[in-house]
Formats: C-alpha cells, sequence, structure tokens
C-alpha cells in the first residue's frame, strides 16, 4: 500500500492525542511487549472487576505511529468490554480497527498491543509486592 494511506486523519488524531495513555496505578491485570523487528514497546494496563468487566484500561509505550495509534484505538474499544468480549477480538478485527491496509511487517506493529492485551488479561499483578516498590508490575 501507498505509505501516505496509513497516516489516515483518525490514525494521526490517536497518535497525537491517544486514549488512555499513561499509568494506571488501580490495574489488577497488566503485561508489557516487544516487537523484535524494531523494539517498539507497549505495556497494558487493566482493572478487571467482579462482574467480569474491563473497568478501566490504559497503555503506555514507545513506538511508531502505527503501533501507538493502534494501541489508542483497541484501548477505547475494549474499555467497558467483558474479559470474555476482550478475548475473542481477533487480530483480523484489531486490524479492521486500524483501518488503513498494511503490509505483512506493518501488521506487526499493529497487532503489537493486541498481543500484549491477550496476555494482560492472563496476567494478574502481584498485589503483595513491597510498599517502595509499588505500582503495576510488569514481566
Ligand atoms: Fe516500524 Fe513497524 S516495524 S513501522
Ligand atoms: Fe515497530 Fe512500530 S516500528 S512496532
Amino acid at each position: 500500500p501507498n505509505e501516505q494511506d496509513i497516516y489516515e486523519e483518525h490514525v494521526l488524531d490517536h497518535y497525537e492525542d491517544p486514549y488512555h495513555r499513561g499509568e494506571l496505578a488501580t490495574a489488577t491485570h497488566g503485561d508489557e511487549g516487544k516487537n523484535p523487528l524494531c523494539g517498539d514497546v507497549i505495556q497494558v494496563m487493566l482493572r478487571l472487576g467482579a462482574d467480569g468487566k474491563i473497568e478501566e484500561a490504559w497503555f503506555d509505550g514507545e513506538g511508531c505511529v502505527i503501533s501507538q495509534a493502534s494501541a489508542s484505538m483497541l484501548i477505547e474499544a475494549i474499555e467497558g468490554k467483558t474479559v470474555e468480549e476482550a478475548k475473542e477480538f481477533t487480530a483480523n478485527q484489531m486490524l479492521e480497527l486500524f483501518g488503513p491496509q498494511l503490509t505483512p511487517n506493518r501488521q506487526k506493529c499493529c497487532l503489537l498491543s493486541w498481543r500484549v492485551l491477550q496476555s494482560a488479561l492472563h496476567a494478574p499483578l502481584d498485589e503483595s509486592a513491597d510498599d517502595d516498590d509499588a505500582g503495576p508490575h510488569f514481566g
């Protein structure tokens, strides 16, 4: 695809003004992942409720427009959904959510946050962590 097509307005909007980018101090689940091709990193932090819903979702990270904008789109899309719904959200649905057609390598950028979300859903954070080591634990 034409490089320009990737940077549609809604992609740039999410990159420049991301949804819930930062720390979620009350996270119950979280994980981080890296795209080995380029080193881009994404962290996903979730607060899962007793009712099986994702009450709050945040991300942080560093990397290209595709990896960061797609993370923002995903976090916005899954917040308020149930854990089951989030687990059923497929890679193809992630690519559709992003919008512009991507080459295989760039699909990996777009799927980075999706991969991290899927593992974060299964990764409870240690609540008994030391006080001087407060905050979400990754890895
Ligand atoms: Fe850099 Fe994705 S590997 S744009
Ligand atoms: Fe690699 Fe974007 S340049 S995830």
